[in-house]
């Protein structure tokens, strides 16, 4: 049994103003990819949900039980509060509207195959999220934030963390195969990153009017490759260490700032489930 705790919050969306998508200031390029993944979340984290109940009816053992009602509750906290926020950004880009819409029928049409398939997306998708949390920390991306989509990471980051190992331990539970889990992690990841980046192209050519402004090719190409030393600093050899077979999220060393978050979401949250 796994420490969890639910936390039911409530974000301020800044409706009072025009939304501003470039969340990380001066940084638009991964600003957009990360609004990108919060478009995604209302679409993938139901999916997770959805399989991990099936899999709790042939599910026995307790402890487990008791962790994957806990990851169910703590998603979909995430993807409500996601939506909020995602309805603020198909105000501004409506056009994102037919990338989630195909996104949609990819989950209807993954959801097909069966529960091993299924259990081994999500485990592919979180042992996604942990590596790429401490990116977000290590690399001072989190730091430098603004807005309620901040706020909503540092929160929703900050459980993953607290229930990372519940998708793996469900998944070796049941199945066990280190190559199925690996094969299927690559079509959860890439089908994930896909859309990350489809929604930060379609977004970047909605304002390409903007693109001098902003530096032309010599601001882009700057930023990217800035981002990309980042990644491959503080992500790929995370990331790479999911795939070997003796991964176990529960060698993960998290980031003392992250954990540190849990008493001020705790204190800021209206209800609370503890577990
Ligand atoms: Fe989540
Ligand atoms: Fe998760």
């Amino acid at each position: 049994m796994t420490a969890i705790t639910v936390r039911y919050l409530k974000f301020d969306l800044e409706e009072h103003q025009e939304l501003n998508a470039e969340v990380i200031p001066g940084e638009v390029e991964m600003s957009y990819l990360m609004v990108g993944l919060s478009m995604i979340l209302p679409y993938i984290e139901p999916y997770i949900i959805k399989h991990s109940i099936a899999g709790q009816k042939i599910i026995t053992d307790p402890g487990l039980l008791h962790d994957m009602r806990q990851f169910s509750h703590q998603e979909a906290q995430h993807y409500r509060q996601h939506s909020l926020f995602n309805a603020r950004v198909r105000e501004k880009y409506p056009e994102l509207e037919a990338l989630e819409k195909k996104v949609k029928a990819d989950y209807e049409r993954f959801s097909q195959r069966g529960l091993k398939f299924n259990l081994a997306f999500a485990e592919g998708f979180e042992s996604l999220t942990n590596p790429f949390v401490i990116f977000m920390w290590r690399s001072g991306m989190i730091r430098d934030m603004r807005g309620p989509l901040a706020d909503m990471y540092a929160w929703h980051f900050l459980e993953e963390m607290e229930h990372r190992t519940v998708a793996y331990d469900v998944y070796y539970h049941l199945y066990g195969s280190y190559g199925y889990r690996f094969w299927v992690s690559l079509i959860a990841q890439s089908h994930l990153l896909r859309f990350m980046f489809s929604c930060a192209r379609l977004m970047l050519h909605l304002e390409r009017e903007h693109f001098q402004a902003r530096g032309g090719w010599p601001g882009r190409m700057a930023r990217i490759w800035k981002w990309t030393k980042l990644a491959g600093k503080y992500l790929l050899l995370q990331l790479w260490k999911t795939y070997l077979p003796n991964y176990n999220p529960r060698h993960l060393i998290v980031p003392q700032e992250v954990t540190d978050l849990a008493e001020h979401y705790n204190n800021r949250a209206y209800k609370l489930i503890s577990g």
